[in-house]
């Protein structure tokens, strides 16, 4: 299985470790950066890991200082779900009720050890479907709609 995974500087020591770890699970990386501890603009690193979710098909990790700008971003992207998770329970209910595409993690609110089992428990997680597709749906719905009168 692929993942696209990516951050900023805040995240680059969590993203590290979390590919050592996936690696080791057999999983392909897409690393989209950031490459070091310089500083980046968290919605570029967003903007460039969306692509590859979209454009492969794909499941996703953000990861920013708390998550909250790059989860934001991301977010702005037609067609990605991406939730913020800092445990394991709302990292399955992010994938079985919200079909979310994209996990963001905080690196400066949880520590690494916990941080990779959310980001594996996401990974193996996968659509309930039933009644949560229709609400899924209607979510896709709120991307085409505009507030103001044309
Ligand atoms: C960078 O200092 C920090 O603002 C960023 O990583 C993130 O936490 C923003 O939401």
């Amino acid at each position: 299985m692929k993942v696209a995974i990516g951050c900023d500087h805040a995240g680059y020591d969590l993203k590290q470790e979390i590919i050592v770890h996936l690696r080791a699970e057999g999983y392909t990386i897409v690393d989209c950066g950031a490459f070091s501890r310089d500083s980046v603009d968290y919605p570029d690193i967003a903007a460039t890991v969306t692509a590859a979710v979209l454009e492969q098909d794909i499941p996703g990790v953000i990861i920013c200082g708390t998550g909250i700008g790059i989860s934001i971003a991301a977010n702005k992207i037609k067609g990605i779900r991406a939730a913020l998770c800092s445990d394991c329970y709302t990292a399955r209910m992010a994938r079985e009720h919200n079909n979310a595409n994209v996990i963001a993690l905080g690196a400066r609110v949880i520590g690494p050890g916990l941080a990779v089992e959310v980001v594996k428990t996401f990974l193996s997680s996968s659509f309930a479907a039933g009644r949560h597709q229709r609400r899924v749906e209607k979510i896709c719905q709120l991307e085409n709609t505009s507030l103001r009168e044309e």
